[in-house]
């Protein structure tokens, strides 16, 4: 079975991209086949800026690394090192109505946000389903808001398949039931592009800041608080398990302590969660050389799978003449 997933360099990743679908990725590492890029055309759709989005590409990369995507394990690559994806794209343009595009909930959010429309943000879901299916891809680890990305690609799926014959792999999606959506120290879906993420690899004190940002409700501090809807335990959950996850619940429930109190626990343990990473990170920091050699690596890696692919595609469609 083949994994595959894509994360835009597009700002500092954040927990929600973590437990969204990093995590899931490195599991996956353990009884699959794996791939994984840093989708950086898809992020020309947000960063005009070029030597950022160079800059950040690699610190995707490196973030990556050292959560974990083993490259002896894992294709791991950067989108653009692999021009073949943007041929299939324009390919599968055509077996995309507009209708379907314009039904995509990323590009109307976006929109209804005020972001200025360009027709990359709405052909955005043509280019993932050229990710997806030019790698035969079979599941699809991401969060919530990118299942409909994945259902387009189906449908472009069928859609080519049924003109052409059984070429494109039918990709499935796969999120993780207790994580679908990582809530933003607002409360809404944690996201780079609403300002209001928790990163994974900030300063400690600037992290402790962020999180004091975390939006509670008013109840006194010696009163009962009811932890479900708190975002402060929404957040905090992702890094306990058994007794310590009850432990902090009855916190809650007994009263006596405020949301700073859950706040300061939640800032150590996460500080504590990525420190083993934190480490990793500042070794493949310092040595931006090894990532750059692991990137062209992976590149060859997965060029023998879309190589092959793009041929049977350029000979079905008649392109190869
Ligand atoms: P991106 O870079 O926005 O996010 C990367 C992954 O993180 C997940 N995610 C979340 N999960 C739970 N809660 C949240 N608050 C949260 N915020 C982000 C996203 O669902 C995603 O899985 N279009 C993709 C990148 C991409 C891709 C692909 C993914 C390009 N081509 C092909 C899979 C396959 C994106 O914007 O991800």
């Amino acid at each position: 079975m083949r994994v595959f997933t894509g994360i835009q360099p597009s700002g500092d990743l954040h927990i929600g991209n973590y437990f969204g679908s990093i995590k899931q990725m490195v599991d996956a590492q353990k009884d699959s086949e794996t791939f994984a890029f840093i989708a950086n055309y898809h992020a020309q759709t947000s960063v005009n800026d070029g030597k950022r989005l160079a800059e950040l590409t690699m610190q995707c990369a490196t973030d990556f690394l050292a959560l974990g995507i083993d490259p002896n394990k894992s294709t791991f690559w950067v989108q653009s090192d692999v021009k073949e994806v943007l041929e299939l794209y324009w390919v599968l343009s055509s077996f995309t109505p507009m209708g379907l595009l314009e039904r995509a909930h990323s590009y109307k959010d976006k929109t209804a946000r005020g972001q200025a429309t360009n027709h990359s943000l709405f052909s955005y879901p043509v280019l993932m389903a050229a990710d997806i299916l030019l790698f035969s891809s079979d599941v699809v680890p991401v969060g919530k808001d990118q299942i409909q990305h994945v259902e387009i690609a189906r449908d472009i799926a069928t859609k080519f398949n049924n003109q052409y014959g059984d070429i494109l792999v039918m990709p499935e999606f796969r999120v993780q039931e207790d994580v679908q959506t990582v809530p933003g120290i607002d409360g809404q879906k944690m996201s780079k592009s609403y300002g209001n993420i928790v990163n994974i690899f900030g300063e400690e004190k600037a992290q402790m800041k962020t999180i004091k940002k975390i939006v509670t409700e008013n109840v006194a501090m010696e009163e009962p608080k009811e932890f479900e809807n708190c975002n402060v335990y929404n957040m905090a959950k992702l890094f306990l398990e058994g007794d310590n996850l009850i432990a902090l619940q009855n916190r809650y429930k007994n009263g006596g302590e405020g949301h700073g109190h859950f706040k300061i626990y939640l800032g150590e343990v996460m500080w504590e969660y990525f420190r083993e990473y934190r480490e990793k990170r500042a070794y493949y920091e310092k040595n931006q050389d090894e990532v750059r050699e692991i990137l062209n690596m992976g590149a060859v890696k997965a060029r023998e799978v879309s190589m092959p692919m793009i041929e049977k595609i350029r000979s079905a469609t008649g392109i190869k003449y």
